[in-house]
């Protein structure tokens, strides 16, 4: 079925960028970081090769590929491959080049098709991947072994909860094991939740800016909120500064990944903002007590698997104003295009078993807030594309700039909260940038081993069973 290939070793790491590296691992440690690792070409190139190309990386949901034949074309940061489900049933990601020559065989964004024929030459092969025609092939190949010459498939794919995440390295650790604490707020939200589906096609636009400082911002920044976005203030989308730094818990569960969500008391019924109607079908599926507990007390918010799928579960009106907020479910991938560039992926997906009314008021709260023309969304791409510019000027380089993610240590803000029910460092406090550091120590982590980096908690975590 398809083709396994071996991946190579990797080349040793440019002495520029180890001593680069080093300058983040001292900085970190004061809470600074160095400028130009968000707007250097040299960075960009080793991002793709050491992090992008070995870490787990969101593919898309199942309720995009849902009968057989069907197929959308994804990247693994700028690499395409095809993900598709085969006659058989079986879901894969292969590789979109033709093995005769290299040929990108998939052109379509989706579609479905029973064979993928190379436009070159011609070399034809199942959905599975298997070589079956060429051309000619009794008069120029003769008894070519054709199992050798299927399309080759992504090291590793699997699902979880109807999201699947692919690895194109094979000795990275099982999904499971590079989420660490992270599957447990993962099966909190979408497992609680249920079965979602897709809705429509995503939404993809280009954005100037570095895709670091997008996916900071979509798993914790929680201080821009009430500034950046002021007029969301003044049209009572959002309650006014003051106590908004109390609004979310900051869990931080180790591996870089990050979440910034708001829980209600102990007797809360919140379902992360969805109407009694729609909640009423959600449930334990699997869930222990505590984490069906906290789910049903949790409003949802913002977070980020590393490195680059934000996760949004919000409430927000489709009007504006007029209409109450409506709970809504946005998966969104920062797919590098450079080191200055972004292309936004933004799927809006909805509870299956809701009526069609719930859906599309749903899916217009997302397009209203949290789309290429969402109100929310605008705001942000101008700082995400400032942040990046400064990082590549000249001077900022000659004179070391350096940013700055020392909130919350001087105000005990990072202090974690003692009888939280789930695992990670929790703070109930919003402005604070531990979540900032962690994701930038596992980028480093990426960055400077060659060995698949091993799996560690938040540091000041005591870890605990569960
Ligand atoms: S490159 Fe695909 S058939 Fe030749
Ligand atoms: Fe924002």
């Amino acid at each position: 079925m398809g083709s396994h290939a071996q991946t190579l070793p990797l080349d040793p790491l440019p002495d520029a960028i180890a001593t680069l590296c080093d300058e983040v691992e001292e900085s970190l440690e004061s809470g600074l970081l160095p400028a130009r690792v968000f707007n250097d070409p040299e960075v960009h190139r080793l991002e793709l090769e050491r992090l992008f190309a070995r870490s787990w990386v969101y593919i898309g949901h199942e309720s995009e590929i849902p009968a057989p034949g069907d197929y959308v074309l994804r990247y693994v940061a700028e690499d395409p491959f095809i993900f598709v489900r085969d006659e058989a049933g079986e879901v894969r990601l292969l590789f979109d080049a033709c093995r005769h020559r290299g040929t990108q065989i998939c052109r379509a964004d989706k579609g479905n098709t029973s064979h993928f024929r190379c436009p070159y030459h011609g070399w034809t092969y199942a959905n599975n991947g298997d070589l079956v025609g060429m051309p000619a092939a009794r008069e120029v190949y003769g008894g070519l072994d054709r199992s050798q010459w299927g399309l080759i498939q992504a090291p590793k794919l699997e699902r979880l909860h109807g999201l699947y995440f692919a690895c194109l390295d094979e000795s990275a650790p099982p999904l499971d094991e590079f989420l660490g604490d992270m599957k447990y707020y993962l099966d909190m939200s979408f497992g609680y939740v249920g079965d979602l589906e897709v809705v429509g096609d995503p939404h993809r636009w280009i954005l100037g800016g570095n895709w670091k400082t997008t996916a900071e911002n979509s798993m914790a920044d929680d201080y821009h909120v009430t500034f950046l976005h002021r007029s969301m203030v003044q049209l009572g989308l959002l309650p006014d500064g003051g106590d908004y730094f109390k609004a979310c818990h900051h869990i931080s569960p180790g591996n870089g990944h990050g979440v910034s969500f708001e829980f209600s008391g102990p007797d809360a019924r919140v379902n992360f903002g969805y109407p009694d109607d729609v909640a009423a079908a959600f449930g334990r599926n699997g869930l222990d007590p505590q984490q069906a507990d906290l789910a049903r007390r949790c409003h949802g918010g913002g977070a980020n698997v590393f490195p680059n799928l934000a996760i949004l579960f919000l409430q927000l009106s489709p009007t504006l104003g007029d209409d109450a907020p409506t709970a809504f479910t946005s998966l969104r991938l920062w797919q590098p295009h450079g080191p200055d560039k972004i292309e936004m992926w933004n799927w809006v997906l909805v509870p299956k078993g809701s009526s069609d009314e719930f859906k599309q008021q749903s899916y217009r709260a997302a397009m209203a807030t949290f789309s290429p023309g969402g109100v929310f969304e605008q705001d942000d791409s101008i700082a995400w594309r400032s942040i990046t510019r400064t990082a590549g000027t000249t001077f900022a380089r000659r004179i070391g700039f350096q940013f700055n993610y020392q909130m919350g240590d001087q105000v005990g803000a990072v202090e974690t909260v003692a009888d939280w029910p789930g695992p990670g460092h929790v703070t109930s406090h919003a402005y604070e940038e531990t979540l900032h550091r962690m994701l930038y120590r596992r980028w480093l982590d990426f960055m400077r081993n060659e060995d698949y980096p091993p799996s560690w908690t938040d540091p000041r975590v005591v870890v605990r069973e569960h």
